[in-house]
């Protein structure tokens, strides 16, 4: 018997790790975004509600991410299907969590769950990538890691050019996020066309000895690797309320380090161990509330899987 629908949950994703710009990026256990698709009569993935966005996700098909996702996976397949979208937006927009990710890798996968998973999760890839460029740019730091789970090194935008690398143990993140929205075109905008010789040598070395501490499980190297960014946070640090009295209280509350996540604003700390996260987490929201910016905080550690399917009705 035919499905009637489907649901997928894809999570948060923190790209770049510092240094490693459009290249690294890791998965959040949580939060994440929930689609759930239906079938219909007329050919083609439209959508039918978006919750949690405050209205401000477009529902036209060729710009939303989940649904230019859904499409792309009706084309690859060759299905002339019908298909609704119901989007649960669950991460702030605009925030340096990869949201446009989410809903374009949930989309993708509820979609291919309700057409019984004729692709697999590498087949998918293309999918989510047309989703992401609706909004943000044809690249799979947020949708490696997203669709794949784990600390992912994105060489190029095919399934083979992902690359999990090893997950630290005892490594939690601290995570908050200031209520300010930082497109990622515009925090592309601000950032060098040329770097110096000096700096391209500074900042592979810093990417070499980030890919080291992961496979020596060595977080304080790790945490040092990521800060050593002489390109992209300098560059953007002005479009990041408080980032450096963030990074000092972060320091002071026992986090091994702190970067930008993705393009920004969300300052994603490196800790050891769920306790130190916590205590990270509500000393950088203490700085933003003194002064006056409100933030939402969480600590997680790195979930080893991306997206998945909740359920198939
Ligand atoms: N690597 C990207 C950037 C992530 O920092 O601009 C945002 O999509």
């Amino acid at each position: 018997m035919l499905n009637t629908s489907a649901e997928a949950f894809a999570p948060a994703t923190v790209a770049n790790l510092g240094v490693g710009f459009d290249i690294l990026g890791l998965a959040l256990c949580e939060p994440g975004d929930v689609v759930r698709v239906e079938w219909l009569d007329e050919p083609g993935a439209r959508i039918l509600t978006i919750t949690g966005d405050g209205g401000k996700l477009p529902h036209a098909a060729e710009k939303n991410t989940a649904c230019v996702a859904a499409n792309s996976v009706l084309k690859l397949l060759g299905s002339d299907a019908g298909i609704g979208i119901h989007i649960e937006k669950h991460l702030p927009l605009a925030s340096g969590l990869g949201s446009s990710a989410a809903s374009a890798v949930a989309g993708a996968v509820a979609v291919n769950a309700l057409l019984g998973e004729p692709l697999d999760f590498a087949g998918l890839l293309p999918a989510c990538l047309d989703g992401e460029a609706a909004v943000s740019g044809y690249h799979a730091d947020n949708v490696g890691p997203c669709l794949f789970g784990g600390i992912t090194l994105v060489t190029g935008v095919e399934a083979g050019q992902i690359h999990n690398l090893p997950i630290p143990k005892n490594l939690y993140l601290a995570l908050v996020t200031p209520d300010v929205e930082v497109p990622t075109v515009m925090a592309r905008s601000v950032l060098p066309q040329q770097v110096s010789l000096k700096a391209m040598v500074a900042q592979t070395a810093a990417v070499a000895q980030l890919i080291h501490a992961l496979y020596t499980e060595d977080l304080e190297a790790m945490a040092a690797a990521m800060e050593n960014d002489s390109v992209v946070e300098p560059a953007r640090a002005h479009l990041m309320p408080m980032l450096y009295e963030v990074r000092l209280a972060a320091k002071r509350a026992g986090a091994l380090g702190m970067v930008i996540s993705g393009a920004g604003p969300t300052l994603c700390a490196v800790c050891s161990g769920e306790s130190n996260a916590r205590q990270v987490a509500a000393a950088m929201q203490a700085v933003y509330e003194e002064a006056g910016i409100s933030s939402m905080g969480q600590f997680t550690p790195v979930a080893k899987t991306g997206a998945r399917v909740l359920n198939i009705k």
